[in-house]
């Protein structure tokens, strides 16, 4: 059949769809009337077009929609099969059905219709009870087909839809989550400017100096890793850690804000332990936890943070540990089992709280995030009036 390829749909502009309509190709005038007259009845809001062979039939097809075909099988041109090829093969139209009418002596000629991608076949002299039964069932298969397509369409749109909003929330936590952070590295080094415009020899003002070169390069490193996640990776390589010189630092960081809050601070080396992870991340941690306890110190008489760490068996796997402690008012009961989702806060005018500055609800969120980085968990092993005990552990 390869001989029919030359012919093609003729390209339009624009194809038209004003009314379903159902396309007759024959070449005898006697047969289309009598089709017609049939369908007249029983599909008298279909527009029936007439083409005496399938070139004309190619041209009608071209110019607008036909929800079906019915073609002869043997026509001058170009025979039904031939023309049934062509409309299975351009994407405009391969979906409309192609049903082809035969006299009995060409019945074996039936196999190469079906080959060509007719629908169904219907043996001359037409009958019109099963004609009409016949188009009704392909005109019924093509509407659900066209239905499933339109579903199809939309369920595509809606995917596409989610997965954008699913990036854009993505990316969205992310820079609050960096910004938060950032916010973090500002606050400690304001305290640390603060403490440097008391002293009034450059030598004292030194020490404090070192810090906040670190605190810079803290911030640097938080807008390298936006810049890096835009990229698609992230900045910080694994790398060995001593636990004791992390948690050394973030007390160092922290100190300004400890003394302008009145909290006192204290570190509990259990055992030494050594550990391959991110220490800038890790140590951005541990300081929204103790954030998190000063601030839950807040208007308490005793006022203590106490960082108890070292390497232990938890569910007898050995762990890194790291304990926040604080004397704090403890975790409302209400968010407890949420307290690690984002923007969840009880801090500050918007979310109902007492506190001048506002929460973002971010702190334990990012944390959470940088304890999974490290395959570890995260837990509230105590909370309540006594205070706050936030656990984590990290296989080793
Ligand atoms: N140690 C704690 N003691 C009492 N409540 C806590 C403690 N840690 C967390 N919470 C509660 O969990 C909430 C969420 O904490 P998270 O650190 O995620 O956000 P935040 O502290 O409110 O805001 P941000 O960290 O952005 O300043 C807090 O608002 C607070 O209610
Ligand atoms: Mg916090």
């Amino acid at each position: 059949m390869s001989h029919v390829t030359c012919y093609k749909l003729p390209v339009t502009q624009q194809r038209l769809h004003i009314l379903p309509a159902i396309l007759i190709v024959d070449d005898s005038e006697v047969e289309c009337a009598l089709l017609k007259g049939i369908l007249h009845k029983s599909f008298s809001a279909y527009e029936v077009l007439i083409a005496h062979h399938g070139r004309e039939g190619l041209e009608l097809l071209a110019q607008r929609d036909v929800d079906i075909v019915l073609s002869d099988m043997m026509m001058p041109v170009m025979n039904g099969w031939e023309f049934c090829e062509i409309i299975k093969k351009d994407p405009r139209t391969k979906d409309v059905p192609v049903l082809l009418f035969s006299s009995l002596e060409q019945v074996q000629e039936k196999a190469k219709g079906f080959e060509a991608g007719a629908a169904d076949y219907i043996v001359k002299p037409i009958e019109s009870g099963e004609v009409i039964a016949r188009i009704k069932v392909h005109l019924g298969l093509k509407h659900y087909q066209d239905q499933l397509k339109d579903l199809n369409r939309e369920l595509k749109e809606a995917q596409d839809a989610l997965v954008q909003s699913e990036k854009m929330s993505a990316v969205g936590t992310l820079a609050a989550g960096i910004s938060h952070e950032f916010n973090n590295v500002l606050a400690m080094m304001k305290g640390y400017i603060q403490l440097s415009q008391q002293k009034n020899k450059l030598d004292d003002v030194k020490p404090a100096l070192a810090v906040m070169l670190d605190l810079v390069e803290r911030g640097q490193f938080l807008v390298r890793s936006m810049l890096d996640f835009s990229k698609g990776g992230m900045s910080e390589n694994k790398q060995k850690i001593v636990l004791a010189q992390i948690i050394d630092k973030v007390r160092v960081l922290m100190e300004p804000m400890f003394k302008a809050q009145g909290v006192q601070v204290e570190l509990q080396g259990k055992s030494s332990c050594e550990l391959q992870g991110y220490p800038n991340q890790l140590s951005q941690a541990i300081i929204n936890f103790a954030k998190n306890g000063i601030e839950a110190c807040e208007g308490r008489t005793e006022k203590k943070i106490t960082i108890e760490f070292g390497k232990s068996l938890f569910d007898r796997v050995e762990c890194a540990y790291i304990r926040v402690i604080d004397t704090g008012a403890g975790i409302p009961e209400s968010i407890r089992k949420c307290i690690f989702d984002p923007f969840v806060t009880t801090k500050g005018v918007i979310a109902g709280g007492n506190r001048s500055t506002a929460g973002t609800g971010l702190g334990l969120t990012v944390s959470y995030n940088i304890i999974k980085k490290h395959h570890g968990e995260v837990k509230i092993e105590k909370t309540g009036s006594a205070g706050t005990t936030m656990l984590v552990t990290i296989p080793l």
